[in-house]
């Protein structure tokens, strides 16, 4: 008996060609959809953003929180967890959410929970409460233990008779992103926005340099650039950093913090490539120093430092961290965007933590020539090409008690 014809006919081949490339194409498209590649969808993990004002929390200290929680914090680590009462929040370090070789001391960390400290003091008043801050005192270096929860500030809270009016900062901050695109050098920055800027440090341990043109400028990009090259050169670093990557919709839906490719800054292009095809920590720590070096730095009209008289005191990180939190709410009630660049600051940590000459420090001293004054936290700033989107965060429920 005569078998079916199998010859391969340019019918069949055709036909053949044709499955292949639905079942490739359809593979893709499941893979690019399980990646997130067609945006950010919408879900849970960005729903905090919504609840600054919620009027359910209205005049309630997790009024105050809710503010808090989408305040900024090194790589999204989110490292707050916030026991509240009626009459005061008190402000915890879960210490574990730490960043490693990233941040050996926690310096970035209490950074981060000064940013949140500021955010519930500008929620305070417009939610009926009168807010008094008190840091816990020490030194960060006696903070040696990084797998528990530290005690770092007391918000007390008195209740007013009424309601302040809410000002410009605390209706800026659910417009707060860090913005890691592009900017428009040429467009300068809005005139009022350096005088603001430099008006709101009052913090008498903090200071401000700023950098515009010039040789200093050139310096500060220059020391960005180096210290951006030491990292990548870091594989404990760059393996510290990419622990809080979160690349796919599962990730992000799953933890709720960590960095972005939607946040990162890269093209429509990139973005989507990032996402489709994963790559090594180090190819994708070799794409962000590119992305410093050629991208954000020439294309910034504004850099600087906040500096402390101590980058090791606690409370001196967390006021470091309110003047940041300040800075950016500025921003975004001008519409213009700002970005932490901190490669500078993390090398001088990291030297002194692996007991190396201290070279990332003297390129600061170098660029300050300010005695007593040491950079905890350096930042460029300018007219955005490209709004930044949100950044997930976890809930109330996850960081509350
Ligand atoms: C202390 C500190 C250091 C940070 N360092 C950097 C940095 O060097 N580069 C950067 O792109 N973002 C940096 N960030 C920004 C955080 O990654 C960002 O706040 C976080 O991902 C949440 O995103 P959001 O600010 O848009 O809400 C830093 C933030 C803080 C508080």
């Amino acid at each position: 008996m005569r078998k079916p014809d199998l010859a391969f006919t340019r019918r069949n081949i055709l036909g053949f060609a044709s499955g292949v490339t639905f079942v490739v194409g359809a593979g893709v498209i499941w893979r690019a959809k399980q990646r997130g590649v067609f945006g950010s969808p919408p879900n849970e993990a960005f729903a905090p953003w919504d609840l600054w004002n919620d009027p359910t929390l209205k005049g309630t200290p997790m009024a105050l929180v809710a503010a808090g929680i989408v305040a900024s914090s090194p790589h999204n680590t989110q490292p707050w967890a916030l026991h509240v009462a009626d009459d005061r929040i008190e402000l915890l370090a879960d210490t574990r959410r730490n960043l490693g070789a990233f941040d050996p001391y926690l310096r970035e960390m209490h950074i981060g929970l000064g940013c949140a400290i500021e955010q519930m003091m500008l929620a305070a008043g417009p939610n009926g409460y009168a807010v008094t801050v008190a840091p816990e005192a020490g030194s960060l270096l006696a903070l040696q233990d990084h797998t528990g929860i530290a005690k770092v500030a007391t918000l007390q809270l008195t209740k007013l008779s009424a309601p302040t009016e809410a000002d410009a900062l605390y209706d800026a901050i659910p417009k707060r992103h860090t913005n890691r695109f592009p900017y428009d050098r040429a467009a300068g920055l809005p005139s009022s926005a350096r005088t603001l800027i430099e008006d709101v440090s009052d913090e008498e341990n903090v200071k401000l340099f700023l950098f515009d043109e010039g040789d200093a400028r050139r310096r500060f990009d220059e020391a960005v650039v180096a210290a951006t090259e030491e990292i990548v050169a870091d594989a404990e670093m760059v393996e510290a950093s990419q622990r809080w990557f979160r690349e796919t919709t599962s990730e992000i839906v799953a933890h709720r913090d960590g960095l972005t490719y939607d946040a990162a800054g890269l093209s429509t292009f990139m973005t989507a490539a990032a996402k489709l095809v994963p790559v090594s920590a180090q190819t994708a720590h070799e794409a962000w120093l590119a992305q410093t070096r050629d991208r954000q730095l020439p294309t910034a009209p504004l850099t600087g430092f906040v500096a402390v008289r101590d980058r090791y005191d606690r409370a001196q990180a967390l006021a470091a961290g309110r003047v940041w939190a300040r800075m950016q709410l500025v921003a975004a009630t001008l519409g213009f965007a700002m970005q932490p660049i901190n490669q500078p600051i993390e090398t001088v940590d990291r030297e002194k933590q692996l007991g190396k000459e201290a070279r990332s420090e003297a390129r600061l001293v170098a660029l300050t020539n300010a005695p007593g004054w040491l950079p905890t936290f350096a930042f460029r700033a300018g007219m955005p090409t490209v709004a930044a989107p949100e950044s997930p965060r976890r809930s109330l429920k996850d960081v509350t008690s």
